[in-house]
């Protein structure tokens, strides 16, 4: 099995770019920045199985954040890859983790984006497998629904007052996923550990770590995001204005100069 993916750009002299997407999207979520660094780093994108156009199984019938980061670690080998700049988005950042626990060889430097290490408290986790219960029985029904709460958490005020045009190309997006995969990943969400123990590991990587949240971020809080980037030696942290859950959408260009300012503290 392959999940679908786009890796583009140059092969020598930039670095090396994986975007992680957020649930329950896709890797289309990624245009703004395959736009900006594709032209002079290699930037790979790619889809969560169930989500865009990736097929459902995970490989080896791996299970969770653990079994997205295999599968990840998969695809790095298929297009040898041995390292890369790793930039994770609310789930992505939780692939991202895994990704750490599982084979911290292979991130060069890590970019965590409106997202936390710590674990579900258990009212989240049990709303997560309420809605994977829905959806497991509703289909593309309860996953309207799912869509329909979650759309007006996801973006700022700003964005869906200004921007009605980027909150229907979301809605989309999310439309194009798969209520198995949106099941799967709802499970995968409620079972991951608790990443907190990563954060020395992830603060003694040679390269730096670099936070970025949305100002008006409802999900993934700048409060917390800032108690992550107090946890991890020599991060730095960067809030985007006028931004959401979803920085490099909302506020591309913003979040576009934070990823350069990241990939200047931590060349190739
Ligand atoms: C995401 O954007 O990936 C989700 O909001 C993650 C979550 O619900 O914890």
């Amino acid at each position: 099995m392959s999940l679908a993916f786009l890796d583009t750009g140059p092969r020598d002299g930039g670095n090396t770019i994986v975007f992680l997407h957020a649930f329950p999207l896709n890797q289309g979520m990624w245009q703004p920045q395959v736009a900006e660094f594709g032209a002079t780093n290699r930037v790979i994108t790619l889809d969560w199985p169930g989500f865009g156009a990736s097929p459902l199984a995970l490989p080896g019938n791996q299970k969770g954040m653990e079994g997205y980061a295999a599968s990840l670690c998969e695809l790095l080998d298929q297009r040898q890859v041995d390292s890369a700049h790793i930039c994770g988005l609310s789930m992505g950042g939780y692939v991202a983790f895994a990704l750490c626990r599982l084979a911290p060889e292979r991130v060069r430097a890590l970019i965590l984006c409106d997202t936390r290490a710590g674990a579900d408290s258990p009212e989240v986790r049990q709303g997560r497998l309420e809605m994977a219960k829905l959806i497991g029985e509703d289909g593309q029904h309860g996953l309207e629904q799912l869509i329909e709460a979650m759309l007006p958490r996801l973006l700022s005020e700003t964005t869906r007052a200004s921007n009605p045009g980027l909150v229907e190309e979301i809605r989309e997006m999310m439309r194009q996923s798969r209520p198995e995969g949106v099941c799967h990943a709802l499970h995968a969400l409620a079972e991951r550990c608790d990443s907190s123990d990563l954060t020395e590991l992830i603060g003694a990587m040679s390269t730096g770590a670099t936070i970025i949240v949305g100002a008006d971020d409802r999900i993934t809080t700048p409060a917390e995001m800032r108690q992550l980037a107090d946890r991890i030696r020599g991060a730095s942290l960067v809030t985007i204005e006028k931004a959401g859950h979803l920085p490099n959408l909302e506020q591309s260009n913003s979040f576009n100069e934070a990823i350069w300012e990241a990939l200047r503290r931590s060349p190739q």
